[in-house]
């Protein structure tokens, strides 16, 4: 009798196994443990059955009983599954939509690793800064008319007996000083912030981001600051795009220069977008005496180079990116935004 119960048993778990419908299973269910059932019909003879064998086999197909409707469970839920995760290979997917980091946050990230490639070190300062590390400490003196083109923001707040007026810094010339504060030469900065002035109009906004290069050790001079201007030209716009450099006037720079780099469309023949061949990228120039003094740093020892541009600026000058107003690089439009 028990091994008639395995047996059956057996049959029944094999048949669950192979079934492929939800209306086959319960063909099943109902041929072991229906009504009539072969399972059923041996419970109901366990009557017949002699005192001393109604307990030990009632217990075993008690145990079958409960593993068929257990296999049986497990297969429905199997089935059902494989119905839901069916899928038709053919029919197109459905796009995820997934967010991306903001092109001047690319923009960001490619030129830092430019110049990591290089030895450059990447610094953040603060954006609320003291009028000493902007202007004071860069050779500003006080009421020069220099800082009015710098369209500062000023917060309205106590100044500080030594360190000034508190500003949003207009530019990230400010780390220069706190990059000599923390660091003894040789010093190989790249500090790219955000930066604030009072403009706002198709090349201007009144939040920018800037990136500052400063090296300072030994016998630095201009073939350096050159070379530098090279490389990055060539690492940002590409083998064909060239630096050169004019003399200007920056207060914390002597001498002090701007930098043009040849037109990354037409590389330099002269185009509707550059005229001459040339596009401005921004100031450089070899750091003025003083404002070594002003962050510790032996004039008669060291020397250095220092460049400041717009991030902005440097990435629409890309080719082929077509952006002619800075303000479209705020667009919270996201059929600017996807484009990126
Ligand atoms: N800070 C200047 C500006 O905002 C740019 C600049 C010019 C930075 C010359 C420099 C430099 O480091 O040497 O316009």
């Amino acid at each position: 009798m028990q091994k008639d119960v395995n047996n059956l048993k057996n049959e029944a778990l094999a048949q669950i196994m192979e079934a492929d419908s939800l209306d086959e299973l319960e063909e099943i269910r109902i041929a072991y443990l229906g009504r009539n059932g072969k399972i059923t019909q041996i419970i109901k003879s366990l009557k017949d059955l002699p005192e001393s064998e109604k307990k030990a086999t009632g217990v075993i197909i008690n145990q079958s009983k409960n593993s068929l409707i257990d296999a049986i469970n497990s297969k429905k839920n199997h089935l059902k599954d494989s119905t839901r995760r069916w899928f038709d290979a053919s029919i197109p997917g459905k796009k995820l939509n997934t967010g991306s980091t903001h092109i001047i946050t690319q923009a960001i990230n490619e030129i830092s690793v430019i110049f990591e490639r290089i030895g450059f070190i990447r610094r953040r300062y603060p954006e609320v800064e003291w009028d000493w590390y902007s202007f004071e400490a860069l050779n500003f003196p006080e009421n020069h008319p220099a800082r009015d083109e710098w369209e500062t923001f000023f917060i309205d707040t106590k100044s500080d007996p030594k360190f000034g007026s508190m500003l949003l810094t207009p530019h990230t010339s400010s780390g220069q000083i706190r990059e000599m504060e923390n660091v003894k030469p040789p010093i190989r900065m790249i500090n790219i912030a955000k930066c604030y002035r009072r403009q706002l109009d198709i090349s201007h906004y009144p939040m920018f981001h800037q990136f500052e290069g400063l090296v300072i050790d030994k016998d630095i001079n201009i073939t350096h600051l050159k070379g530098t201007l090279d490389y990055f030209a060539k690492s940002f716009y590409g083998q064909g795009v060239k630096s050169r450099i004019r003399p200007y006037h920056f207060q914390f720079t002597e001498p002090s220069f701007e930098v043009d780099f040849s037109c990354t469309v037409c590389l330099g023949k002269g185009c509707k977008l550059c005229g001459q061949g040339w596009l401005e990228i921004g100031g450089a120039g070899v750091v003025h005496p003083d404002v070594l003094k002003a962050g510790g740093v032996d004039p008669k020892k060291y020397t250095g180079f220092a460049f400041g541009w717009g991030v902005e600026r440097a990435l629409m000058m890309k080719p082929g990116l077509n952006i002619d107003d800075l303000r479209t690089l705020y667009s919270t439009k996201l059929e600017v935004l996807k484009q990126f």
